[in-house]
């Protein structure tokens, strides 16, 4: 079943199913060496980096699993200004990043004219970078506006692709269906878009996984980002156990092999889960890494779960360190833009 996954691409519901449910060591080294046999045939051994940049931690929303949520009263909240957010930008650049994602909360007071004025300057002063957003559901026409800034890629992880266990994971305001819809309209208007999902997150199934694989083979995104479950304490999911970092590298590796040319990174989840995760991931079949460039003093207000690295090789300041724990498995860290492969 693996090769024939390898060979082709896909799996039956009941074979990817089975996979899930069945894993034995045997399968588990069978996935990671094709899937990194398919990454080295798309990708080499090249390791992409993006410059992540948490620009506020401010969120509207109230997702039952997240840090940061606007229930909890716990966190010191912190936005950057645009200044900040360029300066970031420029320590990033001279360190070899040709990728700045910003990502944060869902905080009204980042306008699209704002955003707008972030993406020209970013654009306008390095030129050969790729600027990613993830900030959320916004409308159509948000979206529109800041593609037509210059925006290149966006995430919005699905979360999940069953309805019901979507919505125990969020409050009623939120849904499946508009998470869809919002994904699509990225896609319409040219992102290069990406999806994903936590593993373990409460409630998941063996089931629910399946969907999310065979929605990711259909939506055929750019990008797909996946990371364990990690409990964090203030938030109604606090005292749920964390997703298992062995089910999170099998899933990265039968992603690749679905999706040869994704985008794969080794999430700050894997990483924060497990001493070496990263590195894990990379040999599992992904291929990006994203170090934190927001300045030191908000880093750690940036707490979607518990135990978050924010230093070391997860940090700008561990680049080297990043570079050298990957040529010490084989990969490179490279300055690219570092697109999705095209077929
Ligand atoms: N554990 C792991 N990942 C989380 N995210 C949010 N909260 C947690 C958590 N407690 C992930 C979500 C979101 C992304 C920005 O971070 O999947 O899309």
């Amino acid at each position: 079943m693996i090769h024939k996954l390898y060979e082709t691409g896909s799996l039956t519901a009941e074979e990817l199913l089975d996979l899930i449910i069945n894993r034995t060591p045997e399968r588990r080294e069978l996935l990671r060496e094709l899937a990194e046999k398919r990454r080295q045939e798309v990708y080499g051994r090249d390791v992409f980096i993006r410059g992540l940049i948490e620009f506020s931690n401010i969120c509207r929303q109230n997702c039952y699993y997240c840090g940061i949520r606007c229930g909890n009263t716990k966190v010191q909240r912190y936005r950057l200004t645009v200044d900040e957010i360029l300066s970031c930008c420029h320590s990033g650049y001279k360190l070899g990043f040709r990728t700045f994602v910003l990502q944060g909360g869902e905080d009204p007071h980042f306008t699209d004219d704002i955003f707008v004025e972030i993406i020209t300057k970013i654009k306008a002063f390095y030129p050969d970078c790729a600027v990613s957003l993830s900030l959320g559901e916004r409308s159509y026409e948000s979206f529109k506006r800041l593609r037509e800034a210059g925006a290149d890629r966006y995430l919005m992880r699905h979360e999940t692709a069953d309805a019901e266990h979507y919505s125990m994971l969020h409050p009623e305001n939120l849904s499946l269906a508009s998470r869809m819809e919002a994904l699509k309209n990225l896609k319409s208007l040219g992102y290069q878009t990406g999806c994903g999902f936590m593993v373990g997150s409460p409630f998941q199934k063996p089931e629910h996984i399946v969907k999310d694989l065979l929605f990711i083979k259909e939506f055929q995104p750019e990008m797909v980002g996946i990371g364990p479950f990690m409990p964090q304490k203030d938030t109604p999911f606090g005292d749920k156990p964390a997703g298992s970092v062995e089910l999170t590298l099998y899933l990265l590796s039968i992603t690749r092999l679905l999706l040869p040319n994704v985008l794969l990174p080794a999430t700050t989840a894997l990483g924060s889960a497990q001493q070496g995760g990263r590195e894990s991931g990379v040999l599992a079949g992904a291929n990006v890494v994203m170090p934190n460039l927001s300045p030191t003093d908000v880093r750690d207000k940036y707490t979607l779960y518990d135990n978050k690295l924010s230093i070391g090789a997860e940090s700008i300041e561990g680049l080297n360190a990043l570079r050298k724990s990957m040529r010490d498995i084989g990969y490179e860290v490279v300055t690219d833009r570092g697109d999705a492969a095209r077929e």
